[in-house]
């Protein structure tokens, strides 16, 4: 059986084809890995930060598919230059506008590309020790769709149980 091509926009094909910043950034200041429950892939999201909490370099490295590959890379170039705060509020639909829209099955492609620079930035503030007024006290919806590894793996593993169960 033969699937139509999804109508990815032409800045997703030229993003996916050439990512920017991609690649594990050593000298990070912080990062975050984090997997979709949707589709079982992965991202690791990292952020260098200044003494004024501007980020000024931003990286990636996704086992995801086209449109995160394309929506990560997109955001890293978006949230460099910019306050945690600033960063903090860009929305996933902001990354989809601005790559000329995301077709809808692939809306949690770009929902785990930004719950993982949330979770890296709320893990910066853990470190620190203080929460700033901005941040909500809960994950945002984001973050609960961006799930560690641990936690993605035991998701897995329950979904592969119960498919066994059902055979
Ligand atoms: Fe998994 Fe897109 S289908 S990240």
């Amino acid at each position: 059986m033969s699937r139509s091509p999804l109508p990815y926009s032409r800045k997703i094909l030229e993003l996916f084809r050439n990512p920017r910043n991609l690649g594990r950034m050593e000298d990070a200041t912080v990062s975050a890995t984090a997997g979709s429950p949707a589709c079982g892939d992965m991202i690791a999201f990292y952020l260098k930060i200044d003494e004024n909490t501007v980020i000024t370099r931003a990286s990636f490295e996704s086992y995801g598919c086209a449109a995160n590959i394309a929506t990560a890379s997109m955001l890293t170039q978006m949230v460099e230059g910019k306050r945690l705060e600033e960063a903090w509020r860009i929305g996933w639909e902001d990354v989809a506008k601005e790559m000329g829209g995301l077709p809808a099955v692939k809306f949690h492609c770009g929902v785990l590309a930004v719950g993982a620079l949330r979770r890296s930035i709320r893990e910066f503030f853990k470190r620190k020790g203080f929460k700033p007024e901005w941040m909500p006290e809960k994950e945002t919806f984001e973050e609960k769709q961006a799930l560690e590894e641990e936690e993605l793996a035991k998701i897995i593993s329950r979904r592969l149980m119960l498919r066994g169960e059902e055979k």
